[in-house]
This record gives structure tokens, C-alpha cells and sequence, in this order.
């Protein structure tokens, strides 16, 4: 079960909370959104919320599985970046052992170490790719557009090596991406490179139950089906016409409500289990490249996400949340229990600073130090609420991940803006393209060039 408690969130609970006329107002605003959102479902634009449904690309990765298996591959490496890349590493963080790329293969059931390269840094690729046996890895080239320049820079280093190893791409090559459009769907055609499709209706960010997120995770022998299984649970609760009986509906209208009504622009994401971690950064991307935008009223609109972990966060960012500007809401993120515990020994009775612990776990402080920050947050006024998960396990990753994508996608109406698009990262790409010489870039390295350059005045 997953669960929201947005108690922390309301008047009645916290000095400058949402008031309950406020909350009754978003009701209509919220069925308005929702309709637009299932409309455009319906109409085949969002193709996200289809994926649990999509039982052939399931069979296609578990045969991808077995195809690595038999020809004994010991590391996969993930090529991409964004979408491409963020949603196969919280799939890695939450559902393998945090120890996975150390345990022996007996220890990993026979499934490979899983490494994601989702950064074209020099040192890190270098450092991987010098101590990998190429004979051994499979590369998954993941890029829904098929022309990135990052994850394209990636898979020219990796052809490069294995060229010059004398090894066939399509022995040592996967490549995920369009179906139909794209140079990476070009060179998988006429090379017979094995490829898997992402659907064209699935953005980047909204494709990790997509073959993106799925073939890295079952290549690793994650259960893929009930990943799907709790999304599909999850979206059938997400159905609601009323916001406080739809899990989606209720995060997406109090943050839109904090927001706009009440100046909580910081949406803090603050998941209690180093195995969300990644999570957090999926998150973060998920909300800020979708609803950060410029509405069609001109108006700079979109709240700015932040990842914090707790209880780590709880010696760092925190101090911010408690005292620094009331202009944000935390929404915790916890697991109640079925993972590994460790007891805390009875040493040091006689030491009252350690007394206290002994007889206790480690799970036990993880979970309460989560409730005393959100009441000690509630006590000072900030507004915060409790997304928990029953257990770490692929049925309520599914379902969280689909709560999460449906939420952005109602905060996209909420708001005022397409939630499924990225004008805002086009005019970077071009002036990249116009520095590396790209035909039919010229102008905007014409661009580039008349912006104003460093002045040696305003440079120390
Ligand atoms: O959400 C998005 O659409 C982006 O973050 C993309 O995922 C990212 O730019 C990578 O794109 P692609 O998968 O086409 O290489």
C-alpha cells in the first residue's frame, strides 16, 4: 500500500497551512485538470500511462535476459542522459542491493553488474571503460530521440573501443530508442544491433516503465512484471474525480495550491531509505522540466524541486527548511518495514549519550527521526507531508512512479503549461552545435558570437 499524509499540510494542523475554504475551491480546479489530462490520454498524447499495460515489452526484455545470459555478459553499462538515464538509476538504487557491482555473480544469481554513464565527464567513462572486460559487457544505448549529443558522444567512444577490439556492435550493443525515427534507429537497422522501442507518445522523463527503465532493471533480474503490476494498481486509484480520494490528485493540488496561494516555491523531496535516494533526483527532474515554463500569459511559472535524504539531511539542508525562509514544503518519503534491520547492541549502559539507543535498530531511529522532523517542522509553521511505502519492492516502485508521473501531469494543468514538453533546454543544445561546427547550425554560432564575452574587469 502507499500512502499520503498530508495532515502537516492543512490550517487546522499548521500555522499557515492551506485553509479548508482553499482546499474546497481546488476541487473544481482539480476536476478541470484531471479532465484535461484523461482527454489527452484518451486523445494518444500521453502514452505513459499505457506502459503497464504492455505485456509484449515485458516478453522482449526478459528475452533481451536471457540472450545476455547465455552469452555470459558480466556488466551492462547504460548509455543516456535525463530521462534516458535518471529512471534506470532509481530503478538500480531501490531495487538491487546497494552492494550490487561488488557481490560475486553466485551472490547476483548469474545477472550482471548494472552501471549507468548518464555524463560525458572524461574521468568517469575513462575510469569504467579501462577496467571492463569488452568481451563481457553489453552497452544499452538509450536515447528516445536517437540523436543526443551527450549519450551519441558516449556511443562513439564505445564503438571506438570495440572497433579497435575487433568485436561486432551487435554482439555488444543494445540500442533503445524510436521506433522508426532517429541515427540510432539507423545504425540498429543496418547493423541488426538488437533494439527495443520506446513507444513515440512516452516523453523522456515519463519513460521508465518503458523499455528505458525495464530492460536495464530485468537485465538484472528485477521482477519488471510486478513493477507494472503496481503501476497499473496505482493508476486505477488515480481515476478519482475528487482530489482528496486520488493520491495524484492530492499531491499535485497541495503543491500547486502551496505554491501559488501561499509562496511555497521549494518543493523539498526528502526520502528516509538510502534506497529512494535516486529517487529523489528522478523526481526533481520529473518536476522541474515539466512544469517550469513560460505560460502562454507570458508569466515565469513552475515550482524548483530539491532533493534532500534523510536522515543524512538532517545535519545539512534541514537547519534551512526549520529557520531559513518559509517558502517551501517537504514531502517525506518513508518505507514502514521488510527490509534489513540491524539491532542496536546494549553497550555503554553506563553512558547516557549512548545508553538511550542500545536495545533499539537502526530502523527504528530511521523511522522516528522521520516523524520528529516532520512534527518539528509542522511545530515552526512549515508545511510537509508523508508519502509512505509499505515495502522496497518492485510492486510499490511501479505504483509510486506512476502516482508521480500522473501527479506532474495534473500539475501541468493546474498550472497553466504543457507538462510534456522542454522548450527551454533547445537554445544551449544550439549554441553547442553551432561550436562543434554542426551543418545547419551556423547562426547560432553567429548567435554565440555576438554575446557578450568575459571581462577581464569582472574576472578575479
Ligand atoms: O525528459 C526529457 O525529454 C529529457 O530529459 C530527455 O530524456 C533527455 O534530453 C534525453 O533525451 P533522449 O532520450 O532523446 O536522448
Amino acid at each position: 500500500m502507499i500512502k499520503l499524509d498530508y495532515t502537516f499540510m492543512t490550517e487546522g494542523a499548521v500555522a499557515g497551512g492551506i485553509a479548508d475554504e482553499t482546499l474546497s475551491l481546488a476541487e473544481e480546479s482539480f476536476s478541470a485538470a484531471r479532465a484535461a489530462v484523461w482527454r489527452r490520454w484518451k486523445g494518444g498524447e500521453l502514452g505513459f500511462f499505457d506502459l503497464p499495460d504492455d505485456e509484449q515489452q515485458v516478453r522482449h526484455c526478459l528475452d533481451l535476459a536471457r540472450w545476455v545470459s547465455d552469452r555470459g555478459v558480466r556488466d551492462v553499462v547504460v548509455l543516456g542522459i535525463g530521462g534516458s538515464a535518471l529512471g534506470p538509476i532509481a530503478l538500480r538504487t531501490a531495487l538491487l542491493s546497494p552492494a550490487w557491482n561488488a557481490m560475486s555473480a553466485a551472490d547476483r544469481d548469474g545477472h550482471p553488474c548494472l552501471h549507468v554513464l548518464d555524463n560525458v565527464d572524461p574521468a568517469t567513462m575513462a575510469s569504467l571503460l579501462d577496467r571492463l572486460d569488452l568481451g563481457a559487457t553489453l552497452f544499452v544505448v538509450t536515447s528516445k530521440s536517437g540523436g543526443t549529443a551527450e549519450t551519441m558522444a558516449q556511443y562513439l567512444v564505445v564503438r571506438g573501443r570495440l572497433d579497435a577490439a575487433g568485436r561486432a556492435a551487435r554482439d555488444h550493443v543494445v540500442v533503445v530508442t524510436d521506433a522508426e525515427k532517429g541515427a540510432l534507429r539507423r545504425i540498429a537497422r543496418d547493423e541488426q544491433i538488437p533494439a527495443m522501442a520506446v513507444p513515440p507518445n512516452v516523453g523522456g522523463r515519463f519513460s521508465v516503465l518503458s523499455p528505458v527503465g525495464l530492460l536495464p532493471a530485468a537485465l538484472a533480474g528485477v521482477d519488471v512484471a510486478d513493477l507494472l503490476r503496481g503501476a497499473a494498481d496505482m493508476r486505477r486509484r488515480c481515476e478519482s474525480d475528487t482530489w482528496t480520494t486520488n493520491p495524484a490528485g492530492a499531491f499535485s493540488v497541495l503543491q500547486w495550491l502551496a505554491d501559488t496561494q501561499l509562496g511555497r516555491r521549494g518543493h523539498v523531496f526528502m526520502p528516509y531509505a538510502d534506497g529512494l535516494r535516486d529517487m529523489a533526483a528522478w523526481f526533481v527532474q520529473l518536476w522541474a522540466e515539466s512544469l517550469g515554463k513560460v505560460r502562454s500569459d507570458g508569466a515565469h511559472v513552475g515550482p524548483t524541486p530539491i532533493a534532500a535524504l534523510g536522515a543524512t539531511d538532517q545535519h545539512s539542508q534541514v537547519q534551512l527548511f526549520m529557520e531559513g525562509p518559509n517558502d517551501k514544503t517537504v514531502t517525506f518519503l518513508t518505507v514502514a518495514g521488510g527490509g534489513a534491520d540491524l539491532a542496536i547492541p546494549v553497550i555503554h549502559a553506563e553512558l547516557p549519550d549512548l545508553s538511550y539507543l542500545g536495545g533499539h535498530s537502526l530502523g527504528e531511529l530511521l523511522a522516528v527521526e522521520q516523524r520528529s522532523t516532520s512534527g518539528a517542522l509542522a511545530a515552526r509553521g512549515r508545511m510537509n507531508m508523508t508519502l509512505s511505502l509499505e515495502r522496497l519492492d518492485a510492486w510499490h516502485i511501479g505504483g509510486l512512479i506512476m502516482l508521480l508521473e500522473i501527479a506532474t501531469a495534473f500539475a501541468g494543468e493546474l498550472y497553466g503549461v504543457n507538462a510534456f514538453d522542454q522548450p527551454g533546454v533547445e537554445l544551449g543544445k544550439r549554441f553547442t552545435y553551432g561550436m562543434f561546427g554542426r551543418p545547419g547550425f551556423e547562426s547560432d554560432l553567429a548567435a554565440w558570437d555576438a554575446l557578450p564575452k568575459p571581462d577581464p574587469r569582472r574576472v578575479v
